[in-house]
C-alpha cells in the first residue's frame, strides 16, 4: 500500500478503505485500552492522531518502543474524530517502530529557545517552528522563480569562485588549492595567498551582478538565486557569512523601472505566501510577532513610499530622534536610521534613491549632479534593508574613473568593461537578501534562524 502524507490524509474524507503513512512520534499517551500517538511527518504543522487498541493486531511488543522522536509506520482506517483539534484520525491495526529512540532525545515535548536549537540544527526540522521557516522558505523560492519565468528572465547559474572583488569592499573569503593534508601541516603565513588558485587569486562570490549584467546585455533579462558569502564580521541579527541572493537585471531599463519591479516583486513573493501558507503563517502570527499576517498584509496591497536620500537625511534630522550617529548628508545610513524612517516616520516600506557616490559602489550610475548615484535601497520595518540595487554606469570612461577612484585596477574587469564598448546599454538591477525577506515575512527575530544551516563568525560547525 502506498503511503500517503499526513497532510494529505488530514484532508480527506473518513472511509472503509486502509491507508498507511509514517513519520515521528511527536507525544505518545498511554491509557487502559488505548495509546494515541501525535504523528508528524513535516507535511504541515499539523499532527495526525493514531488510535491503538491495545487489545487489538497493533498492539503488543511494537507499543512497548513507542517514544518521542521515534520513527514509525502505521495502517488502519480513516474515522470521523470526536477532538475538535482535527476532522479524522487514524484508527491503526499496524504500527512498527522503524527507529528507536532513547530518552536522551534533546527534543522533548516543552517549548525549546531559539539558542537552543542553534547548537542543534540537525535536529531542529523536528520541532513545529523551524517546520514551518523551512516551508515557508520553499513557497518563497517557488514563488520568487515564478515571478521572474513569468517575467521572461532567465534564470543564470552564476560562478561561485571567482578572481573580482564584485563590490569594490574587500570583504571576500579567498579560496585556496592547498590539499587539505598540506594545508593542516602549514603555518598560515607560508602558504603565498596571491598565487594559491591554479597560480592566481580566487574568492568566493559576494554577488553574482556583475555577471547577470553579462547575460541582460545580451539576453535582455537575466536573475540569479544562489549563494553569496561575505567575510564582513558581523555578529548581528542581520548577517550571515553565506547567504543566498536573488538578483535581477534588465537591460533597456532606468531606476525608476527597477524600483517598480522590486516593489512589485516583495509585494508579490508576500502575498504568495499568504495565500500558500496559511497555517505556518497562523503559527509566526501568535508565537512570534501579534499581528504580523495583517500587516503583511497590509504591505502587499499598498504602494511602497519612495523619497530621495536627501529627503531621508532632511526627514531624520526634523524627527527630533536622538540618534546614536546623528544623521548627515553623505553618510551612509545607519540601520537606526532606516528603522526610523520605516516605523516612525513613514510607517511602511521605503525605498531611498538617489545616494552620495561615495556610499555606494563603483558600477552605479552617476546622476548629473556630480555628487549622487542612481542607486535605491528598499527599507523595511523592523529590518532595514533588504533590497541593494541601482541602475548601471553604462558609459566606459565614467566607469573606469570610478573603479580608479575606488582603487580597483579597470584591467581586473577588462570584460565588464567590454559591455560598456560594444552595444552599451542602460541597464539596472537589484539584490534581495532571501535570509532578510524570510526574517520580515516570519518575524524571526535573527537571520540565523531562517537558514537551515547558518555560518556566521561562530557558527559553521554543520
Ligand atoms: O546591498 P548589497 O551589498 O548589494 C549587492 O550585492 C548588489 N550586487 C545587488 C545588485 O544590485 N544586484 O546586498 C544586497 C542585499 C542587501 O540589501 C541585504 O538584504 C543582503 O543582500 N545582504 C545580506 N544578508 C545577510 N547577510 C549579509 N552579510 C548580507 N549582506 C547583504
Ligand atoms: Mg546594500
Amino acid at each position: 500500500m502506498d503511503n500517503q502524507r499526513v497532510r494529505q490524509l488530514l484532508a480527506s474524507s473518513p472511509g472503509d478503505a486502509r491507508v498507511a503513512t509514517r513519520g515521528w512520534v511527536r507525544t505518545h499517551r498511554d491509557t487502559k485500552d488505548i495509546v494515541f500517538i501525535e504523528l508528524n511527518d513535516g507535511s504541515c504543522l499539523k499532527n495526525l492522531q493514531i488510535i491503538i487498541d491495545k487489545a487489538g493486531p497493533a498492539g503488543g511488543d511494537q507499543l512497548k518502543r513507542l517514544a518521542t522522536g521515534a520513527a514509525v509506520t502505521v495502517e488502519g482506517k480513516l474515522v470521523e474524530s470526536p477532538g475538535k483539534n482535527q476532522a479524522v484520525e487514524l484508527h491503526a491495526d499496524r504500527l512498527t517502530v522503524v527507529g528507536d529512540c532513547p530518552a536522551d532525545y534533546p527534543l522533548q515535548k516543552k517549548r525549546h529557545s531559539f539558542e537552543y536549537l542553534r547548537e542543534i540544527a540537525h535536529l531542529r526540522p523536528r520541532t513545529n517552528a523551524f517546520g514551518a521557516i523551512a516551508r515557508v522558505r520553499n513557497n518563497m523560492s517557488t514563488s520568487i522563480h515564478r515571478f521572474f519565468q513569468d517575467r521572461g528572465f532567465l534564470w543564470i547559474h552564476t560562478p561561485i569562485i571567482t578572481g573580482i572583488d564584485a563590490e569594490g569592499a574587500g570583504e571576500m573569503f579567498q579560496v585556496t588549492t592547498m590539499p587539505l593534508d598540506k594545508l593542516a601541516g602549514l603555518q598560515p603565513t607560508t602558504i603565498d595567498y596571491s598565487r594559491d588558485f591554479f597560480g592566481k587569486p580566487a574568492y568566493l562570490a559576494v554577488t553574482g551582478q556583475l555577471q547577470a549584467e553579462v547575460y541582460a546585455c545580451a539576453l535582455d533579462r537575466a536573475y540569479t538565486f544562489g549563494p553569496t558569502f561575505r567575510a564582513e564580521n558581523s555578529n548581528t541579527v542581520r548577517h550571515l557569512a553565506e547567504f543566498w541572493m536573488i538578483e535581477p537585471e534588465l537591460a533597456f531599463c532606468d531606476l525608476e523601472a527597477n524600483m517598480d519591479l522590486a516593489e512589485d516583486f516583495v509585494r508579490t513573493v508576500i502575498s504568495d505566501v499568504l495565500n500558500d501558507c496559511p497555517e505556518d503563517m497562523q503559527l509566526f502570527d501568535q508565537r512570534i510577532q501579534k499581528g504580523l499576517i495583517e500587516s503583511l498584509q497590509a504591505v502587499a496591497r499598498s504602494p511602497f513610499k519612495r523619497i530621495s536620500y536627501t529627503e531621508a537625511i532632511a526627514q531624520l534630522k526634523d524627527s527630533g530622534i536622538e540618534f546614536t550617529y546623528p544623521p548627515e548628508w553623505g553618510a551612509a545610513l545607519q540601520t537606526e536610521h532606516e528603522k526610523c524612517l520605516t516605523e516612525q516616520i513613514h510607517n511602511c516600506p521605503v525605498i531611498v534613491y538617489d545616494y552620495p557616490a561615495e556610499c555606494k559602489a563603483f558600477y552605479m550610475k552617476q546622476n548629473p549632479d556630480g555628487k549622487t548615484v542612481r542607486a535605491m535601497d528598499v527599507l523595511v520595518p523592523r529590518l532595514g534593508e533588504i533590497i541593494g540595487g541601482s541602475q548601471r554606469e553604462d558609459n566606459l570612461e565614467k566607469l573606469e574613473s570610478r573603479m580608479q577612484a575606488a582603487g580597483l585596477n579597470p584591467d581586473d574587469y577588462w570584460w565588464y568593461l567590454d559591455l560598456r564598448r560594444y552595444g552599451s546599454v542602460p541597464h539596472s538591477g537589484f539584490g534581495l537578501g532571501f535570509e532578510r525577506l524570510i526574517q520580515y515575512v516570519t518575524g524571526m527575530q535573527n537571520i540565523r534562524d531562517v537558514i537551515p544551516f547558518p555560518r556566521t563568525v561562530k557558527h559553521a560547525d554543520f
